[in-house]
C-alpha cells in the first residue's frame, strides 16, 4: 500500500514541478535542474527511540504544500526500508520538514524524494537504550560564512562523530561586508530583520557542501546564541535603543526561522510569547545534556556591555535580579543536574563560565562574569549537592580554552567541574592572539589557543572524558589540513581537567 501510495505521490509531484518548472517544459534542454534539496538533511535530538528527520524543500515557483516521501534503512544502499512515511511541507514553515522516525538503536541512514527528485543521503546514529560505553561528540558553534570557509565541518562528516552538540550562532545576521573588507565569501543582502531574510541567511548558510556533511554524518543536538537573532541581545532588548518598538517582531521572525531550519522536536514559537528551548537530552546512561538559552531570558549586559576594560566594574553588576538565565531556567539547570543518573552531566552553553575577571575588573560583560552572583548560586548548589562529572561546553567567545571550574576563589577552591570552550568553525578571533601566555595565567584556565579556527571532538567513556582540540590550519582555504593541537582529560570522579598531550 505504502509503495503504490509513494509511487503515486512521485508522479504527481514529478508533474507538478515540471509543469512549473521552465527547463522542464523546453523539448531537448540541456541543462539539468536543481535538486529541490539544495540545503541538504540533517537529523538531530536522538533518544533511544529514535531521532528528527531534517530536510526544506525548495520549490522553483511558490506552492502552498509538496508532499515529500522520507525513507530510512539500515544500509546507505537502501536495499530494504526499516521505515518510511509522508509528509506535506507548507510555505508557512518555508517548506522544511521536521520528521520523528523510531527505528531503534543503531546506525540508520535516511534520504526524502520529492518534485521527481531524491534528496542525498544522511547518516544518522540512535543512542543506546542503556550500558552505553562510549559517545563521540564534536563541540562546535560560531560559523561567519564571509570570514572563513568550513574545513572544520569537512573534518567533523570525516570523523563521524555520533553526535554534534551546536552551541550557536549558526547563522550571523549582519550585512554583506563592505567592498574591500576581508571576506573569502558575501553575504547576499543586508541585515537580516524579517522572516524571508533570515530563511534566506539560512539557505545560504546551507548551501555549504561542508556544513552539508557536517550534518549528513550524524545527527546534531542545536542551541541558539545572539546572532541567531542580533548580537549581544538580551530578552527583547536590542543592541541599539532605537530598534527597540519593532526589535519583538524582529526576534519572532528570528526565532522561527531558527525552528524551520532546526532538526529539533520543539514545536514552533508563537509570536508574541517566551519559546522555551532550554531542555535536556541524553546518551544512554553515560552523559546527560542540559541545553541552555543564555540569551532570552537575560537581563541587559552591564556597565554599557564595555569588553577589555581593566576599570573596576560599576555598581549594576551587582543589583538584584540580575540574570543570565532566568530563574525558571536556573531552577530546571539546578534541579536537572542534581538528578541526573547518568556518569556525566555535560552543560551545554554560550559564554564562558569560568572565572576570567582581572583584580575585580571583568574584561567581558557579555559572559558569565558579567552575572557573577547567578554563577555563585549555580556553583554552591553542585558543590553542596556533591553533583559529581560535570562537564560545562561553551561556544560564542571564538576561542579555544579549558578550564578547571572551581567553588569561590578561581584558583584555589574545591574543584566542581571542567570547562572546554570550542573556537569557532569560522568567525574572526574577537582576543588578540598576543595574549593567549596571559589568558593562560589565570587563575582558572587549563589552556588557551587564540590563533586558530575549530571545533573539539570529545570521546567519552564510563572512566574518562577526553577532549581533542581540532584546528584548522588555514580558514581562509576550504581544503585547509585540519589537526588536533592539544588533548586534555578528566577521569571520572576527579572534576579536574589535565592535558594529556599538545
Ligand atoms: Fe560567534
Amino acid at each position: 500500500m505504502l509503495q503504490v501510495t509513494r509511487r503515486q505521490l512521485l508522479q504527481r509531484g514529478a508533474l507538478a514541478w515540471a509543469a512549473a518548472h521552465p527547463l522542464a517544459r523546453r523539448a531537448g534542454a540541456r541543462r539539468v535542474p536543481l535538486s529541490p534539496f539544495r540545503a541538504g538533511v540533517a537529523s538531530g535530538e536522538p533518544d533511544h527511540l529514535g531521532v528528527v528527520l531534517w530536510t526544506r524543500v525548495f520549490p522553483d515557483s511558490a506552492v502552498a504544500a509538496i508532499e515529500v516521501v522520507w525513507e530510512l534503512s539500515a544500509d546507505p544502499g537502501f536495499t530494504t526500508l526499516r521505515r518510511s512515511g509522508e509528509f506535506t511541507t507548507t510555505a508557512d514553515h518555508a517548506h522544511c520538514i521536521h520528521v520523528v522516525a523510531e527505528p531503534g538503536p543503531g546506525e540508520w541512514y535516511y534520504r526524502f524524494r520529492a518534485l521527481g527528485f531524491t534528496s542525498p543521503v544522511g547518516r544518522t546514529v540512535i543512542a543506546p537504550a542503556a550500558g552505553a560505553t562510549s559517545l563521540r561528540l564534536a563541540a562546535a558553534s560560531c560559523q561567519h560564512f564571509e570570514s572563513g570557509y568550513y574545513a572544520a565541518h569537512r573534518d567533523i562528516a570525516a570523523q563521524r562523530p555520533d553526535l554534534v552538540l551546536w552551541l550557536g550562532d549558526y547563522i550571523y545576521e549582519d550585512a554583506a561586508a563592505r567592498q574591500g573588507a576581508p571576506a573569502v565569501r558575501r553575504h547576499e543582502g543586508g541585515e537580516a530583520r524579517t522572516l524571508s531574510d533570515y530563511r534566506a541567511r539560512y539557505a545560504q548558510y546551507k548551501s555549504d557542501p561542508d556544513l552539508q556533511a557536517a550534518h549528513a554524518a550524524c545527527a546534531w543536538l542545536v542551541m541558539w546564541d545572539d546572532h541567531e537573532v542580533e548580537d549581544n541581545y538580551a530578552g527583547l532588548t536590542p543592541t541599539s535603543p532605537a530598534e527597540a518598538a519593532t526589535f519583538p517582531a524582529r526576534r519572532d521572525a528570528a526565532y522561527q526561522a531558527w525552528w524551520e531550519h532546526t532538526p529539533t522536536r520543539l514545536a514552533p514559537p508563537v509570536a508574541e510569547t517566551e519559546y522555551r528551548v532550554y531542555r535536556t537530552a541524553a546518551w544512554s546512561d553515560l552523559a546527560s545534556f542540559v541545553l541552555l538559552d543564555g540569551r532570552q531570558y537575560r537581563t541587559d549586559q552591564a556597565c554599557g556591555d564595555r569588553a577589555l576594560s581593566l576599570d573596576p566594574p560599576c555598581a549594576a553588576l551587582h543589583e538584584p535580579g540580575r540574570t543570565m538565565l532566568g530563574s525558571a531556567q536556573e531552577q530546571f539547570l539546578e534541579e536537572r543536574l542534581s538528578a541526573s543518573t547518568a556518569r556525566w552531566r555535560v552543560i551545554g552553553n554560550q559564554t564562558v563560565m569560568a572565572d576570567a575577571t582581572v583584580n575585580g575588573s571583568v574584561l567581558n560583560f557579555d559572559q558569565w562574569d558579567g552575572y557573577p552572583d547567578e554563577r555563585s548560586r549555580i556553583f554552591a548548589i553542585l558543590a553542596d549537592r556533591h553533583v559529581a562529572n560535570v562537564v560545562v561546553l561553551t561556544g560564542d567567545i571564538h576561542l579555544a580554552a579549558v578550564a578547571q571550574l572551581r567553588q569561590g576563589d578561581p584558583g584555589s577552591g574545591p574543584p566542581i567541574g571542567v570547562e572546554f570552550v570550542s573556537t569557532s568553525i569560522s568567525s574572526p578571533g574577537l582576543v588578540p592572539t598576543d595574549l593567549a601566555p596571559i589568558l593562560r595565567r589565570f587563575p582558572a584556565m587549563v589552556g588557551a589557543e587564540l590563533a586558530h579556527r575549530g571545533y573539539v571532538l570529545h570521546t567519552v567513556t564510563p572512566q574518562r572524558w577526553t577532549a581533542a582540540y581540532r584546528i584548522v590550519a588555514d580558514v581562509t582555504d576550504q581544503s585547509s589540513a585540519v589537526s588536533t593541537v592539544a588533548t586534555y582529560a578528566v577521569e571520572a570522579g576527579t572534576n579536574t581537567v589535565s592535558l594529556m598531550d599538545g
